[in-house]
């Protein structure tokens, strides 16, 4: 077992924890205001959405459902395979509710177009995305994201729940890996 540090096979730091928590807590209040006097359900993507949930949902105040999916779309690397195949499904039943999508980042835009039109097909009153990170360059699908915390260039990135082969999820802060963690 590898037991050095994490942190330190960081090139770059992009976002703090502390700047993640006060982004996170913009959106909170944006959707509190669109979403006054509505049901709501927000449904987190696993595993990388792990830490966008756990904050952005204690951001909210008012009251919130959340349930969560695990879809596969990537294999263990840094480049999609184009498949995506649900893992783990909803438990709950959403058709006449809101349902927020809630994904730690959009690349290819792939993952998350495939699921909207997947869940829209349920009934819901309503299907949005929100995430915290979207790499505009690298979109191949067309996915509107409702509320979006940051954009960003298009490389890869760690930390926060994003991983590299299962690595570096529990990472705090969003950064850049060095090049020798790839070879
Ligand atoms: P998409 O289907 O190409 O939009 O990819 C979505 C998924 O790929 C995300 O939910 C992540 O799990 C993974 N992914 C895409 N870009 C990165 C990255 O820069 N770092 C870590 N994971 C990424
Ligand atoms: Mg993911």
């Amino acid at each position: 077992m590898d037991t050095s540090d994490a942190q330190s096979d960081l090139v770059e730091v992009l976002f703090t924890e502390q700047q993640i928590h006060e982004r996170l807590a913009e959106m909170a209040a944006e959707i509190e205001k669109d979403y006054q006097g509505k049901d709501l359900l927000i449904v987190g993507i696993l595993k990388g959405a792990v830490m966008v949930m756990a904050d952005l949902a204690r951001s909210l105040t008012r009251h919130v459902e959340m349930d969560w999916m695990a879809i596969s779309s990537y294999g263990s690397g840094t480049k999609s395979s184009g498949v995506v195949r649900i893992l783990k499904d909803l438990d709950a039943d959403i058709s006449g509710r809101h349902v927020l999508i809630v994904d730690e980042i959009i690349d290819t835009g792939l993952t998350l177009s495939w699921l909207t039109s997947n869940l829209s097909s349920r009934g819901p009153a309503s299907v949005a995305i929100a995430t915290l990170l979207r790499k505009p360059e690298a979109l191949t699908m067309p996915v509107e994201a409702k509320y979006v915390g940051w954009d960003i260039p298009n490389e890869f990135v760690v930390g926060y729940g994003l991983d590299y082969r299962e690595r570096y999820r529990n990472l705090r802060d969003i950064g850049t890996l060095a090049p020798h963690v790839y070879s």
